[in-house]
């Protein structure tokens, strides 16, 4: 089991979402979040001074999948966030010990994404 991270532009994140559920991986967390790059941020100018903004606004996507599974997430996200621009972002994948789904106490890669019948949840 792999958790692929990745700090992706907002306008990434739609495309990748669908994407995945199309692709049969519906479970995914998503966060605003501020993030700095190698560069040494962007100048602004405020009120006539010039202020660098060193932290832009990110979206942080991470989904735990089995790890046959991480370069079909990887390419999804790649496909979509990639504008060749600074920037866009990057994508880490860590290893995951263990899943356990809370409500039944079950464990194991069953319990990361999605599976045949499952109820649509409220
Ligand atoms: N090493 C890192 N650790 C944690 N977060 C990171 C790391 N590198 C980048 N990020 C996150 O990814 C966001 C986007 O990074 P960014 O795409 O600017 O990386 P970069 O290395 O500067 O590449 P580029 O030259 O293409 O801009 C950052 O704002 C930050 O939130
Ligand atoms: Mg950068």
């Amino acid at each position: 089991m792999k958790k692929v991270e990745a700090y992706i532009r907002h306008e990434a994140f739609e495309p990748i979402r669908m994407e995945l559920l199309e692709l049969g991986f519906p479970s995914l967390t998503v966060s605003e979040v501020k993030g700095s790059g190698r560069q040494k941020g962007i100048v602004e100018t405020y009120r006539g001074a010039s202020l660098t903004s060193h932290l832009r606004p990110k979206i942080k996507l991470e989904c735990v999948v089995a790890t046959e599974d991480v370069k079909t997430i990887v390419d999804t996200i790649l496909k979509y966030a990639q504008t060749g621009e600074v920037g866009d972002g990057k994508v880490f994948v860590i290893p995951v010990e263990e899943a356990y789904r809370v409500r039944t106490g079950e464990s194991g890669v069953e319990v990361l994404q999605a599976h045949p019948g499952a109820a649509a949840e409220a």
